[in-house]
């Protein structure tokens, strides 16, 4: 531990972890400040140059570190003006009730992710395959698969061979629904540790991935109509409805999720705040802060699927919204973009006043989630292989997302006005086709005669007869197939400059 006095404006013993990095050190130990309410709402932070000064960091470590923590909604700034502490209530552990809540901001100017224009509507596969598809392609680029060529056998054999050899029984035997408390410890410390999410054990609930969280709330929340964003997933909407819920459209600006049209009447709000499916926005901070009013004042629920919150590369991802609101946001994450979705594993942290129903729910639907998984998954964890596997991954998807730029928006691009929207994150990136060029179907259409699948996006809007584009997939494909299926992509594009494709349809 290093400790440092900022007393230029605050005074405040900041006590500044030495493992993890200055930056991320100086980061949790303000986040910590604002959530045990040492640095109460309002209070002016030094300047980055006084704070570096004092702690004795680069200035640009500090200002990184207060920018991040404007991202995550800890913190306010405006032009010419301190940097102070945000409008965010300080969040009780769990199970501590009685949280006073902010004022409603002032509804953010929309820059606007622009709802794409009527084409024809392109049938497409599932994002996530359940089953494979009739002709394998040569190319995978759909969207909802990591590269699983590079799934971390040898760990995954080390740790099983581990669990098997020293706890037989614990893996044979019954299970709480919730999921064994190997797990369930170890993902409490990683979440809070690489997250930001504030729980423990006994709140949360594995799963078999983020479409049985969602089922179950599905059963357990309060009557009335969950909102789902729009666009989003087309699979969980049906999901949800499914489970019998009626889903209303949660609109996507340019900010992400526009919270401020949150009504009373929805009983929950299912959102990607990360990193928003999909188009790859993460969430504004005054959205952030406008999502855990609308709950907090009416009593609902946010659910936060942080499918791909690992995968950041741009910056430091941003940390769950959960962590500044855990009694009313559902936080979700899962294995399936991490390692593989075949594990079917994923983890809840639920707030205290639903534990007991989701329990019930999960033991209603399957008793629990299979054991040795869940063993396997927790060891990984203690050992760290997880967190070097995630680091691995990173790594690559950084760099195949940096190739998907440059070779479709560098030098000699194969179809002008094609854009990439949201940050440089996650596994996928929604590609916007220019207005007049070829259409989502006549892509989708071209990709598949030279033995690419694609997936047109406009089925993720709610009201889906448009041609939005295509939701590239740049994971699955393992390391050596990726720049092949990219030059597939390109003359894909190419071949459809100045609408030659049109006639083939
Ligand atoms: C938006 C979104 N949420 C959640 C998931 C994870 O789903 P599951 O855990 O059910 O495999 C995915 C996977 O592709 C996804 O795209």
């Amino acid at each position: 531990m290093r400790k440092g006095w900022a007393s230029s404006g605050v005074d405040l013993h900041l006590e500044i972890s030495a493992t993890g990095g200055r930056r991320r050190g100086l980061e949790d130990a303000l986040r910590e400040a604002v959530r045990d309410g040492r640095l109460p709402r309002g209070t002016r932070l030094p300047s980055t140059r006084a704070l570096a000064a004092e702690l004795r960091m680069a200035r640009g470590t500090v200002s990184a570190a207060y920018d991040q923590l404007v991202e995550e909604g800890y913190l306010t700034t405006r032009p010419g003006a301190a940097t102070e502490v945000a409008d965010v209530t300080p969040p009780a552990p769990p199970g501590v009730a009685g949280m006073a809540r902010p004022s409603l901001p002032s509804s953010p100017g929309t820059a606007g992710v622009a709802r794409p224009s009527p084409h024809s509507s392109a049938s497409a596969p599932p994002d996530r395959p359940t089953s494979p598809p009739e002709a394998v392609p040569v190319h995978d680029l759909r969207p909802g698969l990591p590269d699983v060529s590079a799934f971390p056998v040898r760990a995954w054999l080390r740790a099983t061979r581990h669990v098997f050899a020293t706890a037989p029984s614990h893996v044979l035997g019954p299970c709480d629904p919730r999921g064994r408390i190997e797990l369930r410890t170890a993902l409490a410390g990683y979440l809070g540790r690489t997250r930001g999410v504030i729980t423990t054990p006994d709140l949360i609930v594995v799963t078999t991935g983020f479409v049985q969280a969602l089922n179950l709330l599905a059963a357990v929340l309060p009557g009335g109509p969950v909102a789902m964003e729009d666009p989003g997933h087309d699979f969980y909407r049906d999901v949800a409805r499914r489970a019998g819920r009626e889903v209303v459209p949660l609109p996507v600006d340019g900010l992400g999720a526009r919270a401020e049209t949150l009504t009373r009447e929805v009983a929950a709000a299912v959102v990607t705040p990360a990193h928003q499916y999909p188009t790859g926005i993460p969430l504004h901070p005054r959205r952030r802060r406008a999502l855990r009013e609308w709950a907090a004042g009416s009593g609902r629920l946010v659910v936060e699927d942080d499918y791909d919150g690992e995968f950041r590369y741009d910056r430091q991802p941003v940390g769950a919204l959960q962590g500044t609101a855990p009694e009313h946001v559902v936080y979700v994450g899962t294995a399936s973009e991490s390692l593989a979705p075949a594990l079917r594993l994923a983890w809840m942290a639920v707030p205290p006043t639903l534990i007991g129903p989701v329990t019930e729910a999960k033991l209603h639907a399957d008793a629990h989630t299979e054991v040795p998984g869940q063993l396997v998954l927790a060891r990984m964890l203690e050992t760290h292989d997880y967190d070097r596997h995630i680091r691995a991954a990173r790594l690559r998807y950084r760099r195949r997302r940096d190739l998907l730029r440059a070779r479709l928006l560098g030098p000699g691009r194969p179809l002008p006005g094609v854009t990439l929207a949201g940050v440089a994150a996650g596994l996928r990136a929604l590609l916007l086709l220019p207005e007049g060029g070829p259409a989502e179907a006549e892509v989708v259409a071209a990709g598949e005669r030279r033995g690419i699948a694609l997936r047109g996006a406009s089925p993720l809007w709610h009201d889906p007869p448009v041609s939005a584009g295509l939701l590239v997939g740049y994971a699955a494909p393992s390391e050596r197939a990726y720049p092949y299926a990219l030059d597939a992509l390109a003359e894909t594009l190419a071949e459809l400059r100045g609408g030659a494709g049109r006639s083939s349809l």
